[in-house]
C-alpha cells in the first residue's frame, strides 16, 4: 500500500545555496525555486541516487512554514512524503485505521503535479506525512 519514499522535506530559512559544509550535500540542487501558493511555499528539490530532498521556504501571509520556522529558526525536517498508487483508495484505508487526514481530505495537486495528502503527525510517531499518487 505505501509505496518508496518520494522524498525528505526540509523547511529552510534560506533558500539561497548554502555554505559549506551543506553545499557540498546539496549541491544537485533544481536551478530555479518553484512557488507553490496553494501550499503557502516555495521549493528548491535536490537530486540523490535513491530520493529526494525538498527544501521548502515559506510563500505568502500565513504559510505553515512559516510557523515551523518560528519555533525552528535554523529550519528542520518537515516532512517525509511516501508514494501510493491510489491516493484515495490509500486515504481511505487510512482513514479506517484511524489515521487523521489534514485539510478537507481532498487531494491538491503538489511539486510534482500530482496529487497530494497529508496526514496528521500525532498518527505517525511525530511525523507530518505525505502522501503523492506516483
Ligand atoms: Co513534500
Amino acid at each position: 500500500m505505501i509505496g518508496r519514499l518520494n522524498h525528505v522535506a526540509i523547511a529552510v530559512p534560506d533558500l539561497r545555496p548554502p555554505r559549506q559544509p551543506i553545499a557540498t550535500l546539496w549541491a544537485r540542487r533544481s536551478p530555479h525555486p518553484e512557488d507553490l501558493p496553494e501550499h503557502g511555499v516555495t521549493v528548491v528539490f535536490v537530486e540523490l541516487p535513491n530520493t529526494k530532498i525538498e527544501l521548502l521556504h515559506p510563500l505568502g501571509a500565513g504559510s505553515p512554514i512559516e510557523a515551523f520556522l518560528a519555533k525552528s529558526p535554523s529550519g528542520g525536517i518537515h516532512h517525509v512524503c511516501y508514494e501510493v498508487d491510489d491516493i484515495r483508495a490509500a486515504r481511505d484505508r487510512l482513514r479506517a485505521q484511524g489515521a487523521r487526514v489534514l485539510g478537507d481530505g481532498e487531494p491538491r495537486i503538489g511539486a510534482h503535479g500530482k496529487p497530494v495528502l497529508f496526514l496528521h503527525p500525532k498518527d505517525f510517531s511525530g511525523t507530518l506525512v505525505e502522501l503523492e499518487q506516483a
